[in-house]
């Protein structure tokens, strides 16, 4: 059965240049670090309760177009009863699952990483699709050294990845292919520049040899800086190395690209995709988002793991979601933090 039509609705449905994507997709381990920052209690009625907050905010489909989720909240309610896929659908959103199942280290190319949960996938597709998933996620993790990543490295998480996208299109679903480059390290923004460009090369190449339709998948790239320990480059410059390589790298076909924000501050990030935005009017994609941290960072710190700041939290987080739908347009200003 083809599931044409179905993966472009779905398209169209995300792909929206005022909206952005929520990735709330935590893994139970990943989101305990998140509360611990915070002082919540990692409990699955706190990561209920927080999702909730987060999705039901006063109109925040007006800003986000789709929320990624860990599969326990796929399963979960609102407090009112209402299965949290109906609850994004409500909100006029577009609900998606994270399916890799983590990563370790790969053997034979030392520094490298490889993400699981190839094994069964068809199958869990399946289910999240009953369950109101219509898009997902699979992140491989490439990190920055002298020697990495290797070619190994390069070819064997291109190939995972491309597996993940062919079986979510013949499953119905949208996937978001997820090559994140760190920013931990020392290296050079240059450096950045070529081993992303390196990475999206070796991915559009196995997702072609595994003919995924590239109209119907998202690509969510880390930006281009230098490594965290070298400082920081400025917006314009963000802007100008990452559209360069990407320009040189990822076919035009592909709809739209939603960064990571990768352990950037909220303001650094929203001020970098405006940036890429302002840069970037000639590009063939859309130039949006998919980040957690820097949508939630403000939110989590407001509710501080205390059910009565329920309404600074929600704010805190509809104000992140408002300003970055700004800078999709290219039109965010760092003044507008303070009003
Ligand atoms: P960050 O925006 O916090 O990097 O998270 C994006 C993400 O979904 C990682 O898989």
């Amino acid at each position: 059965m083809s599931y044409f039509r179905e993966l472009q609705a779905t398209i169209d449905d995300l792909a929206d240049p005022h909206r952005g994507i929520l990735a709330a997709d935590e893994s139970s381990g990943t989101i305990a670090k998140r509360f611990e920052t915070v002082g919540a209690e990692n409990t699955e009625d706190n990561r209920r309760w927080y999702r909730d907050m987060l999705f039901s905010a006063p109109e925040v489909g007006k800003y986000l177009s789709g929320i990624i989720l860990f599969e326990e909240t796929l399963n979960q309610t609102d407090t009112h009863g209402t299965p949290f896929p109906e609850l994004i659908v409500n909100q006029g959103m577009v609900p998606g699952i994270k399916v890799d199942l983590g990563k370790g280290s790969l053997p034979g190319a030392s520094g490298d990483m490889i993400s699981y949960g190839l094994d069964g996938l068809a199958d869990r597709l399946a289910t999240y699709r009953e369950r109101g998933a219509r898009f997902a996620k699979w992140r491989s993790v490439y990190p920055i050294t002298d020697h990495n990543p290797t070619p190994l490295g390069l070819s064997a998480n291109a190939e995972v990845l491309a597996r993940y996208a062919a079986e979510c299109q013949a499953a119905g679903i949208v996937p978001i292919v997820e090559p994140e480059v760190l920013i931990d390290g020392n290296h050079s923004m240059m450096r950045a520049a070529r081993v992303n460009e390196h990475v999206w090369h070796s991915v559009f190449h196995a997702l072609h040899q595994h003919g995924v339709t590239l109209e119907h998948m998202i690509l969510k790239p880390s930006m281009v800086t230098p490594g965290k320990a070298i400082g920081k480059a400025s917006p314009d410059e963000v802007a100008e190395a990452t559209l360069n390589s990407l320009l040189r790298t990822v076919p035009a076909a592909v709809p739209s690209i939603n960064f990571l924000s990768g352990g950037q501050t909220p303001t650094e990030a929203t001020a970098n995709i405006n940036a890429i935005n302002q840069h970037g009017t000639r590009a063939p994609w859309l130039l949006s988002i998919s980040f957690a941290r820097a949508l939630q960072e403000p939110a989590l710190e407001a509710w501080g793991g205390k059910p009565e700041n329920h309404d600074r939290a929600q704010a805190a987080f509809l104000k992140r979601a408002r300003l970055n739908s700004l800078a999709l347009q290219g039109e965010y200003s760092e003044d507008m933090e303070n009003r």
